[in-house]
Parts: C-alpha cells; structure tokens; sequence
C-alpha cells in the first residue's frame, strides 16, 4: 500500500467523490501565483494587476481562492464577470474582454462598474460610448491590439498574428486616440495584448512590448492619456518532457521595468500558468482490450470531460494511481466512452498494466479542463474537489442528469 499523502487523499476522493474528478490543489494554485506576482511585481516595485484568466477555471471556489490571494480578474463574457463578482472580486479590478460582446453584456459591465473594458473594434468603442453615455457614464477603456507578432505556438493558440480575428491593428488605434473627443461615453486610458497561449519563448512577449510601448508613445502623442498597459496571459507550461515552461521572472523582470519607465500600470493575465499544474482528473478504467496493433483502456472520462487531446493532439501525462508492484510496462492508448474515433486522453503512452477498476490520473488538467467541459452525449459533467493541506472537499457536486434536461419555459 503507497503510505504517501497525496496518493492516499487521492484515492479516498476516487471512492467518495467517485470519477470522473477534477482534483485542485490549492497550495499549488497560491505557490503559481505567488511566483508570477513576485516576478512582475519585485519587492518594492509598483504591484500590478495580476488579472486571473477566469476562463482558464471558473469554479467559484477556485475565484474564492484567488480572490483572497489579492488576484483582480480577467472575464471575457457576462458569465465570467458574473462568477467573479459572486467570488467577491472588486469590480473595479475586473478587466472585460472579449472580440464580441453583446450589448447585454456591455450594460452589465457599465451597471457592475467594471474597472476596464478591453475594446476590440471601432464598433464596439461606439457601442460601447453611446450606452455609457446614456447612463451617464463614463468607461474606461483599453483598446486591445493586433500587433503582428507570431507567438509561436499552436494555430489554434496564436492570437495576436497578422489578420486574426482579435483586436485593432496598430493604425487604427492611433486613430481611435486622436478621436478620443468623438466618444464621449469611453476614456481612452490603456492598451491591452495578448498573443497567444502556451507562449513559451520570452522573445515574442518582448517583440509584442516593443510594439506596445511604441504606441503608448503614439496614442499619447494623438492625445489619449494611456496610463495602464495590459500585456494579457499565454506563458505557457510544459505538459511534458518535449516542452519547456516560460520563464515567467525573466519576462516578469523585462515587462515590469520598461513599462515602469514608460509610466505606466501594469496588467497581466495569466491563467494556465496559476492553475493548469494545479489540476488532476482522476478517472476509472471500465475496460481494456487490443483492436488490431493497439491495446485500448477505456476509461470512464472522455472529450466532453477533457477536450485538450481531441482539440489541439495536446499531450497529458497520464499515470496509474495506484501501479502494481512488478506490473509490466504496456504501450497503450487511453480512450473514453465518448462515440468519436478522436476521443483519446492520450494515445499510444507508457503505462505499468492496469485493470478493470484501477484508477489513472491525467495531469496538469486544472486549466482548460472542466471549464471546456461539455454534455456531449449527453454525458453529466464531472465533479470538482479542492484539496486543502490534508483535507478535501467537494467544490461542484457531479452533475445529474436532471440538470442537464432542466427545460425552462421559454
Ligand atoms: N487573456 C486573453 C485575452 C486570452 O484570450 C487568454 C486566453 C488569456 C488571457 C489567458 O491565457 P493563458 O495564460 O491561460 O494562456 N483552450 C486553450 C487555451 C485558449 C486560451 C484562450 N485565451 C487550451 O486548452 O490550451
């Protein structure tokens, strides 16, 4: 029997909670957070805002942790922002982005009293302004930039390259600054990046700086008083031993020292580098079996559960809770019930021989993982556990399949 801790909580919360889970750590989550708040903020410098990626994990409790860390937060719909105020986030430290907010959502922000609202297009200042404007109001805006810059990463990841989707292309921003008169409802007070995510070379993050820094000067120069720079998340983490983590204190160092010689405040936002590690889903083998030239387990988690894998061919180490003492090495694919031939956990990975009933542990999954969690197949969504020191508790009950059929009245 393994007398180790962790190990030991981890198969009380399999029996308890039942699988699949989603177990957090919250000593690690405040570790994460503390190591990216000392490197953007040093001893004595100014402290900027770190600004939780809210759609990284939305549990509410998860909020509560990072809420009472000193954390400000990032939301990108009505629902995150909704999530962070119920966890207590001081409204005034929640930055609202996102390149399609819906009039509901721009009002909500304005009635919540936003701090900042990241502001993606020429429209969305106007929309914006004229609903401010006629609640009395004034938004403070950042105008979020398209700055060319490839962060090297996933396709699906990059999001600062030339002609995607998000924000305004350097020009136009300048524009938009010397216009700053036109839109009486928004104050034209910070620029907002954000290249991408899983960025792992501090390069892109200093080509992306030097783009920014070149247009504060520009939007100041137009007339826009920009005092805050928000240089948005994306350091990426390593999955597994081909990968290599940003290193967030040299990024930290670099960013934090020339935006303080601009003048300016500093907003990050991190979200997979505060929880991605912090998270495990613990799942049960229901079978195992060989088709052909692969040995299948078949676990009771799938794509709805954990997308990553079937999305992006991300790689999660998988390991066996508990491996029998001398149980040979088998190469095998870890698959789930989901009736998709891409519903892998992980394919043609190394693991001690497991059986019916063993339980395996997918790692690094507390970003990205039950916040992209879906019904399909109508598959209720997995229970939450935060570990706290020694103990454990549930933090989002499993849900039942009464939830998931709830029909409202129209
Ligand atoms: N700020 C903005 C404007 C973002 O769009 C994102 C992530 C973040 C901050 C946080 O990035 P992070 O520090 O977590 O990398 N589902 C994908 C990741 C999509 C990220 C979307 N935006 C995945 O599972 O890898």
């Amino acid at each position: 029997m393994d007398t180790s801790p962790l190990i030991r909580t981890l198969n009380d919360i399999a029996e308890r909670a039942g699988t699949p889970c989603y177990v957090y750590d919250r000593t690690r989550i405040e570790a994460n957070y503390g190591r990216i708040a000392r490197a953007f903020g040093p001893d004595g410098g100014p402290q900027p805002d770190i600004c939780y990626a809210v759609k990284a994990n939305s549990n509410l409790e998860i909020l509560r942790v990072l809420r009472a860390l000193g954390a400000a937060f990032d939301v990108v719909s009505a629902g995150e922002m909704f999530a962070a105020l119920r966890a207590g986030a001081d409204p005034e430290r929640i930055v609202f982005a996102g390149v399609g907010k819906r009039d509901d959502e721009l009002i909500a922000a304005l009635d919540a009293r936003v701090g900042w609202v990241n502001v993606e297009s020429a429209q969305e200042l106007r929309v914006l302004s004229d609903l401010a404007v006629a609640r009395g109001r004034v938004a403070r805006v950042a105008l979020r930039i398209n700055p060319s810059v490839d962060p090297h990463t996933h396709a699906h990841l990059a999001t600062g390259a030339h002609g995607s989707k998000f924000g305004i292309d350097a020009g136009e921003a300048v524009q938009l600054a010397a216009q700053h008169g036109a839109y009486p409802g928004a104050r034209i007070e910070g620029l907002h990046v954000h290249i991408g995510s899983m960025v792992s070379e501090p390069g892109p993050y200093y080509e992306a700086l030097d783009v920014m820094l070149d247009l504060v000067a520009r939007c100041r120069a137009a007339g826009a008083p920009i005092a805050n720079l928000d240089m948005g998340g994306g350091f990426g983490i390593a999955y597994h031993a081909g990968q290599t983590a940003a290193p967030v204190e040299a990024i930290g160092r670099e960013i934090a020292a020339r935006s303080r010689a601009a003048g300016l405040h500093l907003h990050i936002e991190p979200g997979r580098a505060v929880i991605a590690d912090a998270g495990v889903l613990i799942t049960r083998v229901l079978y195992t079996k060989t088709n052909g030239e692969t040995d299948y387990v078949i676990v009771d988690a799938a794509m709805n559960d954990l997308i990553r894998p079937a999305l992006y061919g991300a790689v999660h180490r998988v390991t066996a809770l508990n491996p029998r003492p001398g149980a040979p090495l088998r190469r095998v694919s870890v698959a789930g019930p989901v009736c998709e031939s891409g519903d892998f956990l992980a394919r043609d990975v190394e693991l001690p021989a497991v059986e019916r009933g063993d339980v395996l542990v997918i790692h690094d999954t507390g970003a990205y993982g039950m916040s992209m969690a879906s019904n399909y197949n109508l598959r209720p969504r997995a229970a939450e556990v935060l570990i706290e020191g020694s103990a454990w508790r549930l933090i989002r009950a499993r849900e039942r399949l009464e939830d998931v059929l709830e029909m409202r009245a129209a």
